[in-house]
Parts: structure tokens; sequence; C-alpha cells
């Protein structure tokens, strides 16, 4: 079979991966594509030390790899969304196949790139822009093909889960965490992307289309990050038998999905409970075959570029088989992708533990409880601390069972309205799974 050339632009952490592990596995890569799959161009502003591009063509200008009459598939490794858009679109507009690890441009832009690639006959292909290494995109679209898919909920920033684990059990400081992630090569360019949940949503926004087979909405996505989250609060989670994970969960109902990022306590006997450090995990419930776990390395050079490196072999086959038998970028046939709207966040339902700060008095706790039970909202579990930090105030956490989510905003409010509490309410989803 002839080899596949491929071009990739961007030359940072994940293209550093992708040549490195495209080199050393080469012999056995190229059993599995059926062909070699050879790197015929590098397109980045920059060359760079730690990559070997001997024999290879370098070029500063990426839309050279775009419109490269040689190459066959092109790798977007950039991240950002102009130039990449750019690159996609006139690679896509020239004939190539895409792979790229892009989240954000996918989630943003994924709909007329995907509308150009099928226009075309060709093939975009994005495993490693959800969860790094862990093939989860393969999983929902060829795995659990035969099932109705009701909710899929993960682990999948990186960055997030390493600073919440390092806080939890070293009592870390958030700042110097975020750092180490950063020369770990995990965080984002913009680390905000990491921790105010904006990168787990550009996945989560993907998780949804591929597992529901709806258009991807980002704009209509939950975000909520961690960085206001309270070492206090983690340790009273902790108490009250939840450990609190930053997750991205997405839902489907008859007339919408959820599509929400936000920090939850999750029961700590719970699997994805003990996922930590850079790990990532996602939980698929499905109908046939029931709850389904996929944990592993979220970030990282080579946990990368082994997303990107299974997609190239999907498409080198692609290029070598008389048919064109690629999987439908959705997971499902044109024809049949829904336009189901993003639910707000008002109808969504979900447990909260809520933590209270209140005047040492008596009958401040039975006002709050009336006003949740006024409201239908039945607590589960309430927990009362002694604190020497505020004077005269202690904190109060409650846990509710299954409510709506305007109820609670509308407990909150009263219950932010008596004098006898102070400040506003601490308020983290729960998820039981
Ligand atoms: N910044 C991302 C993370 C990298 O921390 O998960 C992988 O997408």
């Amino acid at each position: 079979m002839k080899p596949v050339k491929i071009g990739i632009c961007g030359l940072g952490t994940v293209a550093g991966g992708t040549i490195n592990v495209l080199k050393r596995n080469a012999e056995l890569i190229s059993g599995r594509a059926g062909c070699a799959i050879d790197i015929v161009q590098v397109g980045s502003r920059k060359l760079k030390d730690h990559v070997d591009l001997a024999g290879i063509d370098f070029t500063t200008n990426v839309l050279d790899v775009a419109s490269n009459p040689e190459v066959d598939i092109v790798v977007e490794l950039m991240g950002g969304y102009d130039t990449a858009l750019e690159v996609v679109m006139t690679a896509l507009k020239n004939g190539k196949h895409v792979v790229t690890a892009n989240k954000a441009l996918i989630a943003v832009h994924g709909n007329e790139i995907i509308e150009l690639a099928q226009s075309k006959n060709l093939v975009v292909a994005f495993e490693a822009a959800v969860a790094g290494g862990i093939p989860i995109i393969k999983a929902i679209r060829e795995g659990l093909s035969a099932n109705a898919i009701s909710s899929v909920a993960g682990i999948i920033n990186g960055t997030g889960n390493f600073i919440l684990t390092e806080m939890r059990e070293k009592g870390r400081d958030f700042a110097d965490v975020l750092k180490e992630a950063q020369a770990l090569g995990y965080a984002e360019a913009d680390p905000t992307f990491d921790v105010e949940g904006i990168d787990a949503a550009h996945k989560l926004t993907i998780l949804a289309s591929v597992a529901f087979g709806v258009p991807l909405q980002f704009d209509a996505a939950y975000t909520e990050g961690i960085s206001k989250l309270s070492t206090v609060d983690i340790e009273h989670a902790g108490e009250l038998g939840y450990t609190v994970k930053h997750l991205g969960i997405c839902r489907l109902h008859p007339e919408g999905i959820e599509l929400r990022v936000h920090p939850t306590l999750i029961p700590s006997d719970k699997l994805l409970a003990s996922v930590n450090g850079v790990k990532n995990a996602v939980l698929v419930e499905s109908d046939a075959v029931g709850q389904t776990l996929y944990y592993g390395a979220g970030a990282g050079a080579e946990a990368t570029a082994s997303a990107v490196i299974a997609d190239l072999v999907d498409v080198a086959r692609v290029i070598n088989s008389s048919a064109h038998a690629a999987v439908p970028e959705l997971g499902f046939k044109p024809k049949h992708v829904k336009a189901l709207p993003v639910l707000p966040m008002e109808q969504v339902s979900s447990a909260y533990y809520l933590r209270v700060l209140a005047k040492d008095r008596p009958g401040v706790l039975a006002k709050v409880a009336s006003i949740l039970s006024d409201k239908g909202i039945n607590i589960e579990s309430i927990m009362q601390r002694e604190s020497e930090e505020h004077d005269g105030v202690i904190p109060m956490m409650l846990v509710t069972h299954v409510v709506c989510e305007s109820a609670i905003n509308s407990a909150i409010a009263e219950i932010e309205s008596l004098a006898d509490i102070s400040g506003s309410v601490v308020r983290i989803r729960i998820e039981h799974f």
C-alpha cells in the first residue's frame, strides 16, 4: 500500500509527542494502518529544539501545509480558533482529510467544519480533543453504537483535577499547583480555560454531540469553574461522605439536553471520586450495557499523541479502502442529527450541598429549614460546626434531596435575605450516579 502523507500544523507539546511516537512506533503503526504514515511537512511560526525534524520539510506558514499537494491528511495541533479554523477549512477545500486535537475549534466551529467535510466526502477526526489519550469518542460512536445513551459525566480537565487533588490531599495553594500543571504541559496556553471550566465545556459539548447525535452547542453550555471553590467546602464535603470533583455532565431529555460544567459533590465510594491527579474519567450511562467508565491520562504529550495517531490510522484505512467507510463525525448520519436545544439550568434537577453562615442563636436553623420545606425541598443531612474564624457566626452545611434548580435558587435568595444569615450561601451540586 502507498504511504499516507501527513502535514502537521503546530509544534507544541502534542505535536512533539505525535512526531516522537510516529517515529518510535512506525512499524507497528503501519501494520495497523495497512500503510506507512509519513510526515512530509511541518508548519509552525518557530522551530523548536525539542523536536527532531530531520528529513521533514519545515515552513513558518501553516497555510502552506493546508495547500501542499503532497499532503493527504492535515494534522492541526496549533490550538486556538482563528488560524486553526483557516487551516482546517483550507485543508478541506483542498480535498485533504483533517485530524485535530483542538477542542475549542470543534466545540465552537464544529458544525461548519463537519458540514464542509461531509459535503466533500472527507473525514474530520478529533479523538484527541476530548480526554487526551482516552479513546472516549471511539467508545461512544462505535463501541456503544447499539445503545441509547442517557447521560455522560466526566472529569475532563486534567489541570483542574490535579489542582483539586493537590489541594485536598496536601493542602497546597491553588496558584502554586496551577504553576506546576503549566510546567508539566497540562494547562492550556490561557489557564483560565482550565480553572473556569471553559476547556471542560469545550470537551463536554463534543461528548454530548457524539452521545446524543445533536449539533455542537458550546454557547449554550452552563460553565462554572473551580477558582471560587474554598478548601473548607472540600473538607466539609469529605466529612459528609462526599468528594468534590469538577464535572462535565450532559443528560438527554425528550425536550432537550442538559449541558453543564461545575464543581460537584460525588459520594466518596463512587469510582469517579477516586480519580485523582491529572487523570480523566468519563462515565457513560446507556440502556443495553448500563454504566461504563473510561479512565486514563487526559493530558500530556504522548498520551494525547496516542489519540491523534489513532485517528491517523483510521483515516489511513479510509484512504486505502475502496468504499468511504468513515464513521460519521457525530456518530449519526447527517439526516439523523436531532436539533434538540440545551435546557436552561433552571430546569435541571440536582441534589445540593449548601453552606450557610448563620448567627449562633436559637431558631436560625429552623428558619432555614422552613424556607426549604416551603419550597418542597427535602433535607438529607445537616452538619453544624463551631468556627473560631467568624465571630458569633457558625457554618451550617445542608445536603438536600434532588430538587429543581429554580426551587433551590429561590430558597437561596430567601435564606440570604434573613437578618441572621451572613454573606452568600455556598451551593455545590451533588450527583449520585
Ligand atoms: N488543559 C487540558 C487539561 C489539556 O488540563 O485537561 C488536555 O486537553
